[in-house]
């Protein structure tokens, strides 16, 4: 956090106490602390607090002339790393979700291109609140984070979900929003990941057993290098990884169709989703009504999200991995695909029964044109890490596409850890296992 720019704003709620803490923890850790308190804010703390602990003058109103003249409300917005809202009160998180810009915090939110932070905090039926809860869902398709909130004690004397983050929870949060300085800063990476539902009627649909979790620790692994990355998953239960832009799907289609959107100017695409082969030629307008013994189900193609953006044109073509999910002869099948779709790399593990899917380990056989690699059963961000480290090292070993025209980093960067760099003495299992079904399932 050295040297970065945090805009802290803080709106009205009893958890503002705890954000002049927050600064302390903040410029301890080398940042730079600009507070911007709303006016219900300053019912609940004084901005004297706030200047001694930041070491700068509080902001509190967009008409302040002497304030403007010094730095106007649009350098205030320039000048911020990252915007962090700390406690964001369930009114200031309404107005945030409805784009208003009535006073000074709510105009910098707008204003600023930097990433915003919300750290929710209020009594747990304002957060439960269907429209709490819609606004939240706003933001966070908008890519805003949503750091916490918590569940427990409230000062209201309620117990349940809308306490505010501790200081050192969000200071360790903050820190992965930040853009890191690693070996991908500058670059964009695009992953794939869970499964896909493809629809039979309004209540079923197709769907696998991925749980996603290979392709959010991918996520993770790739903004720890210090990449800007965008995640487009299909139905999963877990949480955005922090700093990481999440796009949620559904089906195939729709996957293809976010991973065709988000695709210019990526230098490095990750396809760890496990994308349905085949979908329903149509989906029923209404529920099928089971009339007979037996029920055939018209399948087609789906679209090969991975093999179309391996076609695109080489100058925009970003660096292509696929990963290969396979219950029988894992090198051979994975081979196969690394030269059928025209891949640079592809990571191949065996699936079926307990393996892989919804595991939390597990391990890798990476292959490449000439080369192979085997990574021994760890924690699926542990694989991630060490795949991310292989990837860029191939990355910089090619000629770059214009999308991914960044300085090469410092050596040490890119070096290969020994779990990369060391052949493992575990071979991927060839044994044959019960293949991983399609499952029919009712959405309730
Ligand atoms: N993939 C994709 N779109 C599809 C199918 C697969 O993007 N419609 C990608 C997956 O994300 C993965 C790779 O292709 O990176 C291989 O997926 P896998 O299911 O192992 O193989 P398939 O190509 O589907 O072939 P098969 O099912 O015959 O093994």
């Amino acid at each position: 956090m050295q040297g970065k720019h945090i805009l802290l704003g803080v709106t009205g709620g009893i958890a503002a106490y705890k954000s002049a803490d927050l600064v302390r923890r903040l410029i301890e850790q080398g940042a730079e602390v600009q507070v911007v308190m709303t006016r219900g804010a300053q019912q609940f703390v004084t901005t004297t607090t706030f200047q001694a602990l930041s070491g700068r003058p509080v902001r509190t109103d967009l008409w302040d002339s002497a304030a403007e003249a010094a730095m106007g409300h649009i350098e205030l917005a320039r000048w911020a790393d990252l915007v962090l809202i700390a406690p964001a009160s369930a009114d200031f998180i309404a107005r945030l979700a409805h784009g208003l810009a009535d006073d000074l915090l709510s105009t910098l939110c707008l204003a600023t291109a930097a990433p915003l932070a919300v750290v929710p905090a209020m009594n747990q039926q304002m957060w439960s609140h269907a429209a709490t809860q819609a606004n939240v869902a706003v933001l966070a398709r908008r890519g805003v984070q949503l750091l916490g909130p918590a569940v427990g004690d409230q000062a209201c004397g309620e117990i349940g979900p809308g306490r505010m983050l501790e200081p050192l929870q969000i200071v360790a949060q903050v820190a992965a929003l930040l853009p890191e300085r690693g070996p991908l800063q500058g670059r964009r990476v695009l992953v794939t990941a869970g499964p896909t539902r493809e629809c039979i009627d309004p209540v079923r649909f197709v769907s696998n057993r991925s749980s996603g979790k290979m392709g959010f620790a991918v996520a993770q692994a790739m903004r720890e290098a210090g990449a800007e990355v965008v995640l487009v998953t299909g139905p999963v239960c877990l949480e955005t990884p922090p700093g990481v832009r999440r796009v949620d799907v559904e089906s195939s289609e729709q996957m293809h169709t976010a991973v065709q959107h988000e695709l210019p100017g990526t230098a490095i695409f990750v396809g760890t989703a496990a994308v349905a082969d085949y979908r329903p030629l149509a989906c029923a307008e209404q529920k099928i009504k089971k009339r007979s013994d037996s029920l055939t189900l018209e399948m087609t193609r789906t679209t090969d999200v991975l093999a179309q953006v391996s076609a695109c044109p080489a100058a925009s073509r970003p660096f292509v991995v696929g990963f290969a999910a396979e219950t029988q002869e894992v090198e051979q099948h994975a081979r196969e695909k690394l030269l059928a779709k025209n891949l640079d790399l592809i990571a191949a593990n065996e699936v079926g029964h307990t393996k892989a899917f919804d595991a939390d380990e597990n391990s890798l056989l990476i292959l490449w044109r000439g080369g192979r690699l085997e990574l021994p059963r760890a924690s699926k961000l542990s694989l991630a890490r060490s795949l991310t480290r292989l990837i860029i090292e191939r990355l910089l070993s090619q000629p770059l596409a214009v999308g991914a025209s960044v300085a090469a980093p410092a050596p040490s960067a890119v070096a290969v850890p020994s779990a990369v760099a060391a052949p493992s003495a575990v071979a991927a299992s060839s044994a044959v296992a019960a293949p991983a079904r399609a499952t029919v399932t009712a959405r309730n």
